[in-house]
């Protein structure tokens, strides 16, 4: 028998009164809310939280996916933070992915971010309320389906197969993202509105780049700010983009085209037509969204084909073996396109690697659960897509870059780098396209030497871009063989 005095007693009585109060609380809360996991984290102090480990993630050479990495290691799979005043969670697999995009504008919706729906422009696929959403997606759709894309095809194969010949010739080392950002570039602006003409290009690159960096900036109209330079360069677009369709309804140029597309819908009833600042923030959006996002991805392949000799063989084998059955220097067909299953499974291995977008941002529109996660109104959540495609119950050996694990399907959502449901990315099939016809005429032409093997990142960028821009010399596939 213990020997307390009464104040030691009391004591004691009264720390078993406050641990059983705090375990009956917490026994009670868990029981309310009925077997809810908490999500660990750190908010740290209140707005500021880890906004500036993120920032140094950004701008670093290591790239924004630095910021999830240690955190995933600390905490587990899933983990909230706190990043500009709001709170963020990450979701890591394809069942929160599942969730969320399944319930995309109903429980969730994307954040409104000023910068971006300013550049972009409001009426933006990026930033209207899902009526419109709707409406303009089905409208704008069209062009980009699998129903329009042979003359897709044909000018941007021609446009590849001159400009790689035209560097092999001159012999000299070149950075596959530059080459691919310009190819990129101008194969969108000929589908959205034929514009060939090489000063005209330069000018829209120049102001697509400006207005493109003020999407992410602070959005105050200070002289010689990125995001007042980004503005007037906005301007300048919708203008040059407003005379070419003013061009068109004169009758002084026509063209079969996106912009054509459109306009023949002028007639049309309010319900089936844009009207024309919807076209034009519309014809910003896809700049913007899709030519880093190709171009990266592109220069990707270059890479991961660099270090698996034994794929691109395979590879060149089969390109090869398409070419052989086509008269010499005939461009490429939807039919060719369709056939090359190696080619295509190379090309989801390279999406799945790349991780072009590193996570898909949410918020909740209201209070709700997510695999018995509790989710609050106003908390952003990541689908963190780097996650679910490294995720080694879904992809044995994730690391390993296997285009032969495509040969099973795969589970729905574990396989998602231009998202899903209604907000799929609309320019996906253009996309692939460019990547196939690419890689198509680049290992069926040519092999290469990759002249800086540094993989350090671009810094201040969320998509991931090598630093080298990787650069490298071609040499035609007939002098390699005659050499050889
Ligand atoms: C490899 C290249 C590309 C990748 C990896 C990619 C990825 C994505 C992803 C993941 C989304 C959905 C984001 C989310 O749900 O938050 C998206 C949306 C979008 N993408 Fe892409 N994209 C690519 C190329 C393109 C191209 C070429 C275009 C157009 C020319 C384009 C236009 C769009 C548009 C307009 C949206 C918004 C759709 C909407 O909100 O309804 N993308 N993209």
């Amino acid at each position: 028998m213990l020997n307390l005095s009464r104040e030691e007693l009391v004591i004691v009585v009264a720390l078993l009164c406050v641990g059983i109060t705090y375990l009956a609380s917490k026994a009670c809360k868990r029981a309310s809310s009925n077997e809810r996991e908490d999500i660990p984290g750190r908010l740290g102090l209140p707005f500021i939280g880890e906004t500036f480990s993120f920032l140094s993630a950004y701008n670093s050479t290591r790239g924004s996916y630095d910021f999830v990495t240690p955190r995933r290691l600390r905490f587990g799979r899933w983990f909230k933070t706190r990043l500009f005043g709001k709170i963020h969670i990450f979701v890591p697999n394809s069942e929160g992915a599942r969730i969320i995009l399944a319930n995309d504008f109903v429980l969730f919706n994307k954040g409104y971010v000023k910068s971006l729906a300013e550049a972009a422009g409001k009426n933006s696929l990026f930033c209207v309320p899902v009526e419109s959403h709707k409406r303009m997606r089905r409208l704008l759709s069209e062009p980009f389906s699998m129903t329009s894309p042979s003359a897709f095809i044909t000018k941007f194969d021609k446009k590849m197969c001159a400009r790689l010949q035209k560097l092999e010739e001159g012999g000299q080392s070149f950075k596959v993202l530059d080459f691919c950002m310009k190819m990129s570039f101008d194969g969108i602006c000929e589908m959205l509105m034929s514009i060939t003409e090489d000063s005209l290009l330069e000018k829209i690159w120049k102001d697509s780049i400006a207005a493109g960096e003020a999407m992410i900036s602070i959005p105050a109209m200070i002289p010689g700010s990125r995001y007042y330079k980004g503005m007037k360069a906005r301007r300048r677009l919708v203008e040059t983009f407003t005379e070419i369709i003013a061009r068109r309804r004169r009758g002084e140029e026509s063209a079969e085209d996106f912009l054509q597309s459109m306009l023949q819908r002028d007639l049309f009833p309010a319900s089936e037509k844009l009207d024309d600042s919807e076209i034009i923030d519309n014809m910003l959006t896809f700049i913007f969204s899709g030519q880093s996002t190709t171009a990266t991805a592109m220069m990707w392949s270059v890479k991961f084909l660099h270090e698996n000799k034994e794929v691109q063989d395979i590879l060149r084998e089969e390109q090869l073996s398409l070419s052989k059955m086509k008269p010499e220097g005939a461009p490429l067909t939807k039919e060719d396109i369709n056939n090359m299953p190696y080619g295509w499974k190379v090309l989801k291995e390279t999406l799945r690697m790349s991780n072009i977008v590193l996570w898909y941002p949410r918020v909740a529109l209201q209070d709700c659960t997510i695999e018995g996660r509790e989710i609050k109104k106003g908390w952003h959540v990541n689908i963190d897509a780097t996650c679910v495609h490294f995720d080694p119950d879904l992809y044995k050996d994730p690391l390993k870059f296997n285009p032969q694990r495509f040969d099973e399907t795969q589970k729905p959502y574990s396989f998602i780098p231009f998202g899903a449901g209604p907000r799929t990315c609309l320019g996906m099939y253009m996309a692939k396209l460019k990547m196939l016809i690419f890689i198509h005429r680049l290992v069926g032409g040519y092999t290469w030497t990759l002249d800086d093997l540094d993989n350090s990142l671009q810094a201040k960028e969320l998509v991931p871009k090598l630093r080298s821009g990787c650069p490298i010399t071609l040499k035609s596939l007939s002098k390699s063989r005659s050499e050889a």
